[in-house]
């Protein structure tokens, strides 16, 4: 296992090539509570596209916050991406790592002994759809498939 320090908004594309990745967590991250900060969230539609690139189809995306309207964002921002699907009830119940979330890190552990709530939204890297929530997406010619 390595460990790198950086901003992963930024460098991400730095260090990852497509389809590297089959895991991914956010974990609390910083919810930005000012509208005109929202843009700078670790969830985003942009951000999405780079997460959707280097994650293998079929790989995880998880993200977990105690902050409720940062949990509705993440959801939304990843519910209307083309490339991502959320897992099904029984998938979560059958993933070791969802069960880890709340659990396995400092944010997770102070927020359990205050007795806060957590956010959970766990989807899955999907081969890019056409159609998406009704919508035909048509492409450019020159469109550079992921
Ligand atoms: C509330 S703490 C949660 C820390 C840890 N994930 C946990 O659950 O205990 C938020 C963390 O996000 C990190 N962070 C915020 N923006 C970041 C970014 N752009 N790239 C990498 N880490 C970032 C901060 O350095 C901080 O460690």
């Amino acid at each position: 296992m390595s460990v790198v320090r950086t901003n992963s908004m930024k460098y991400i594309p730095n260090y990852f090539e497509k389809g590297q990745l089959t895991k991914m967590f956010f974990l609390f991250p910083d919810p930005h509570f000012k509208e005109k900060n929202h843009r700078r969230r670790v969830i985003s539609p942009h951000l999405l596209d780079e997460y959707a690139h280097v994650l293998e189809v079929g790989g995880i995306i998880y993200t977990i916050t105690d902050v409720e309207e940062l949990g509705e964002w993440m959801k939304t921002c990843l519910d209307n991406h083309p490339m991502f699907e959320a897992l099904t009830e029984q998938e979560l119940q059958a993933d070791p790592a969802v069960k880890l979330l709340s659990t396995a890190t400092e944010e997770g552990q102070k927020v359990a002994r205050n007795g806060g709530q957590t956010f959970q939204a766990v989807y899955r890297r999907i081969a890019l759809s056409l159609i998406h929530n009704g919508t035909l997406t048509l492409l450019k010619p020159d469109h550079q498939w992921r």
